[in-house]
């Protein structure tokens, strides 16, 4: 592994330094050029929830760590190394779907939103696991999935059982075809994984109309819930109390925008799923009946007793997988009373490149400041492609992965991790015939889909699996590559150069700066797109070199992190340095 990254120890004098700096650089024109990205008063600013500048580590369970020796990951499993999220030093935990599920999504097609899957163990083990979490000071999250069911949902195949028109059918949206017989879909709308979004189901039977469609946004195996039906908010409130009685913390909300549709059902024309900034214009996604919504979730997590008896007014957390590009739009759903926090996917899809980048903080910053909410900085997800692959792989990926992960965590508001991405994991290569996500099939075999950013974690040992179970590679969730010895748990623990000694460095240093402690956001000079920078208060100073030729730096400031070693006074290409500003 690499170099310590001690070589940016303050007070280090060895190497050579370049102490002037040329205009338009970063250390030449902090203070002139300064610009504040948001400008509102932050009424909480030395206090609100934890959540505020929360870390939260997002936990895929099925590829976490397998207690049972079935080579699936499990809760068991994941209670067994909680110790590691702790010693990681983030806030939070959330725990991607863990329900009884036929797996045609992962796991985000449920058959049951009150039960653990039994190859994942049971609610004893839950409760055990958020014993567990508490005790460490870990917060939990669970993921709620209010957009769809599965197919296999008693709920489902009453409604495929029952006539048209009646209530088993009305909870979720079934809709007569259009044109001759019927045989063509209500509309044009689109699944998110390729095809139509409608399927056609057998008719009533003689004399009682055609074959019906219902809609289903994602695989047809995921049919939607049809959230004017007063049954289903009855019952997703239902569900939200479950799990607090069973320890939740906060939920996630998976895919938040698109539970309501538009009424009557219209187009949606050209731009489906392939113009993602056009998202808040399909008739499918962020309709005004969701903040409502969102009011009343808010009332049921502050009002719902908790263990010990005792509201929680504002200390639980609603995240919003809200995939929608347009940041005021995004921001309306962290308004007072509703979320706390929106996943934010601009941060996540933006190329390596300071202009782009800068671009998305200033909106971001600007938008949820407007309404008093964190920003939220996430770079990667089990939906994505892993962090070193998307910034082009190998030693290059991994070394812009670094510094997107320093640039990340210094950000104001709060941050998601995804596991794996603070062992710096690139996205692994599974074999066609081991492929489980549905993109890969009903894109007609030209999307890999996400199942190489879900290969079990490697933990410790020079052999796959690495510890993450007792069986054999090729039983595991998926088979974890061979050449990843290097980047197990425990070899980077040993290992002071570490992509994990960074994060947890950074961990540490970001609660000697609290976001909300430290004040505003003061983006840096016009920055450029090979470089960008800010202040975050008086304390922290964020550097980011994307172009090819190394920058000089302020002799002055203090060295606290960087992504990668320092030599003399100047930042590399691809490097993200912390500094405490000195005297000017
Ligand atoms: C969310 C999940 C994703 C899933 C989809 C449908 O986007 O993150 O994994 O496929 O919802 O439930």
């Amino acid at each position: 592994m690499r170099a310590a990254h001690p070589a940016t120890r303050p007070g280090d004098e060895s190497g050579d330094r370049t102490h002037a700096a040329p205009e338009g650089h970063p250390a030449g024109d902090a203070e002139a050029g300064a610009a504040p990205a948001g400008t509102a008063a932050r009424p909480e600013a030395d206090g609100g929830p934890w959540w505020r500048d929360a870390v939260c580590y997002e936990l895929y369970p099925r590829s976490f760590a397998d207690g049972d020796g079935d080579g699936t990951g499990d809760l068991r499993g994941a209670t067994a190394r909680l110790d590691h999220l702790a010693g990681l030093g983030v806030d939070a935990v959330w725990i991607t779907p863990f329900y009884p599920s036929p797996l045609a999504d992962g796991g985000y097609d449920i058959s049951d939103h009150t039960a653990v899957a039994p190859e994942l163990g049971t609610l004893d083990d839950w409760d055990a696991l958020t014993a567990r979490a508490h005790a460490l000071g870990l917060r939990v999250l669970v993921d709620l999935v209010p957009n769809h069911t599965s197919a296999a949902h008693p709920w489902f195949r009453e409604a495929l059982a029952a006539p048209a028109g009646g209530e088993a059918r009305d909870r979720y949206v079934f809709r007569d075809g259009r044109g001759p017989g019927g045989r063509t879909p209500p509309n044009d709308w689109l699944s998110a994984f390729g095809g139509p979004a409608w399927t056609r189901v057998p008719g009533d039977g003689p004399g009682t109309g055609p074959a019906q469609w219902y809609l289903h946004l994602h695989t047809p195996h995921q049919p939607d819930l049809n959230w004017r039906n007063p049954a289903v908010a009855a019952e997703f409130e239902r569900i939200l109390r479950f799990w607090l009685d069973h320890g939740a913390d906060g939920f996630r909300v998976d895919v938040a925008h698109t539970l309501f549709k538009a009424h009557g059902l219209p187009d949606a024309g050209h731009g489906q799923h392939t113009e993602p900034h056009r998202n808040h214009l399909m008739p499918y996604h962020d309709q005004e009946e969701l903040h409502p919504l969102y009011r009343r979730w808010r009332t049921v997590l502050d009002s719902h007793p908790g263990a010990d008896g005792t509201a929680a007014v504002g200390d639980r957390l609603l995240v919003g997988e809200v995939i929608l590009f347009d940041q005021r739009r995004l921001a309306r759903y962290v308004r007072p009373g509703e979320m706390g926090h929106v996943l934010n996917f601009a941060w996540t899809d933006a190329p390596w490149e300071g202009r782009a980048l800068r671009a998305v903080i200033e909106e971001t910053v600007a938008a949820t400041d407007a309404v008093g909410a964190p920003a939220t900085w996430t770079l990667s997800s089990h939906d994505t492609l892993r962090p070193v692959s998307r910034f082009g792989g190998g030693e290059r990926g991994a070394r812009r992965a670094r510094a997107a992960a320093l640039l990340t965590l210094a950000l104001p508001g709060a941050a998601y991790v995804y596991q794996g991405e603070e062992l710096g994991l690139p996205q692994a290569h599974v074999p066609e015939d081991r492929r489980r996500d549905p993109v890969w099939e009903l894109s007609g075999y030209t999307d890999q889909g996400r199942d190489g950013c879900r290969v079990p974690l490697p933990w410790q040992g020079s052999t796959s699996p690495y510890g993450f179970s007792e069986a054999p590679p090729e039983d595991c969730w998926f088979p974890p590559p061979d050449d990843w010895a290097p980047l197990t748990v425990d070899a980077q623990h040993r290992d002071p150069g570490s992509v994990l000694s960074l994060y947890r460095a950074a961990l540490r240093l970001r609660r000697a700066h609290p976001p909300r402690r430290t004040g505003r956001l003061r983006l840096l000079g016009p920055g450029s797109g090979e470089w960008l920078g800010f202040d975050r208060g008086p304390g922290l100073r964020c550097l980011v070199n994307f172009g090819p030729a190394a920058l000089p730096l302020d002799p002055t400031d203090e060295v606290l992190l960087s992504s990668e070693p320092l030599h003399g006074h100047l930042l590399p290409p691809d490097t993200t340095v912390w500094l405490r500003p000195g005297p000017r």
